[in-house]
């Protein structure tokens, strides 16, 4: 080893440590789904609490790269013939390095405890401003279910991938899969929790308040592995004021705004899937009553544009490998007649309060 000076040896970690920064602060330029914007009171004490684990971490850092760079500098064994001499066992720095780590680790169990217990048990406060929603997995795409909203004929409200609630309202989500462990998790209101076949879980969050007519969207994902489009199984969860979410809620439990089903929707689509108002009452895909007004198609895979739904009707293997559609709808089996007809049709599906093209 060449005999080089502590400054010298402490140039590439730092210049390291300081390029980082820059890399990792230029991808926070546009991050939907960052655990940093906290927007509910779950997702405010969590991130309270890793905001003290930060600050306890910087805090130890710094003590320990003094220590560090102080025993360098200052002890450092100047003449190199000669062996530093060795030292074994110290008893007071043995008691501090057992009772300080103890102390800080008995701060962090506190208050992680306390956040749990924040999170986890719904305030008295919130019964009779509940709203229940009842989310199910698929592969790979999310069912959401209002069991407290009925459309006219009693079935509960049901949407697929976009999930439109009220703020300052306690939602009391209750979810469960019909396939393998999916994960519900919405970084800006609530915390992860598992959606498992065969069992129920759940969790609540309060979003904060927003004013009628500004509806805060936020990014949700999967967060288990669940198969080959894992990464692609996404969602919206649209924050409406109670008025706005009023509105969308008793558009969306009417029937479908078209009810004249094309020739090419009724010979590829009623096997799967719904449109409430029509023969269309298929079970295994999304329903589809008012999709024409969702942000997005594929389950957050793309916008809801007609140039992105011609080309998933056109080849959904290419949109989104893996999904049954691409089983249900083989690439080039649908003319390009049968594909507009099924973009007019479904774009025409929207009832109204919407926020589509709003990212
Ligand atoms: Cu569902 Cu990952």
């Amino acid at each position: 080893m060449p005999n080089r000076s502590p400054a010298k040896a402490l140039l590439r970690p730092t210049a390291t440590l300081l390029l980082g920064s820059v890399v990792l602060a230029a991808c926070g330029q546009k991050t939907p789904q960052t655990t940093l914007n906290p927007a509910s009171e779950s997702t405010r004490a969590i991130y309270n609490l890793s905001e003290l684990l930060f600050w306890l971490g910087v805090v130890v850092f710094l003590i320990v790269q003094t220590w560090l760079i102080v025993s360098i500098i200052k002890y450092r064994q100047k003449d190199s013939s000669q062996i530093p001499t060795q030292i074994h066992g110290n008893t007071k720095v043995e008691i501090a390095w057992t009772i300080v780590p103890a102390i800080i680790a008995i701060v962090i169990f506190v208050f992680t405890f306390d956040t749990i217990r924040k999170i986890e048990f719904m305030p008295d406060e919130a019964a009779g401003n509940t709203l229940n929603v009842k989310v199910i997995g698929h592969q790979w795409w999310w069912e959401f279910q209002y069991p407290d909203i009925k459309d006219a004929s009693g079935k509960p409200l049901v949407t697929a991938n976009e999930l439109w609630i009220p703020s300052g309202s306690y939602i009391d989500v209750k979810m469960t899969s019909v396939d393998v462990i999916h994960d519900f998790w919405i970084p800006g209101l609530a915390g992860k929790r598992d959606v498992m076949p065969n069992r129920e879980s759940g969790l609540w969050f309060k979003a904060d308040d927003v004013a009628d007519g500004s509806p805060a969207v936020f990014w949700g994902q999967c967060a288990e592995y669940c198969g080959g489009q894992h990464a692609y199984m996404k969602m919206r969860v649209v924050v409406a004021s109670p008025a706005d979410f009023q509105k969308w809620s008793s558009e969306q439990s009417q029937v479908a705004v078209n009810t004249t089903l094309p020739e090419s929707f009724t010979k590829n689509c009623i096997g799967c899937h719904v449109v409430r108002g029509t023969n269309a009452a298929g079970i295994t895909g999304p329903d589809l009553t008012h999709f024409g007004g969702r942000m997005t198609i594929a389950a957050g895979t793309t916008d809801n544009t007609r140039e992105h739904l011609y080309a998933w009707l056109d080849d959904p293997d290419a949109v989104k490998r893996g999904n049954i559609m691409t089983t249900a709808i083989k690439a080039d089996t649908l003319t390009e007649a049968e594909i507009t007809e099924l973009v007019d049709y479904l774009e025409s599906l929207n009832p109204g309060t919407s926020v589509k093209g709003q990212q």
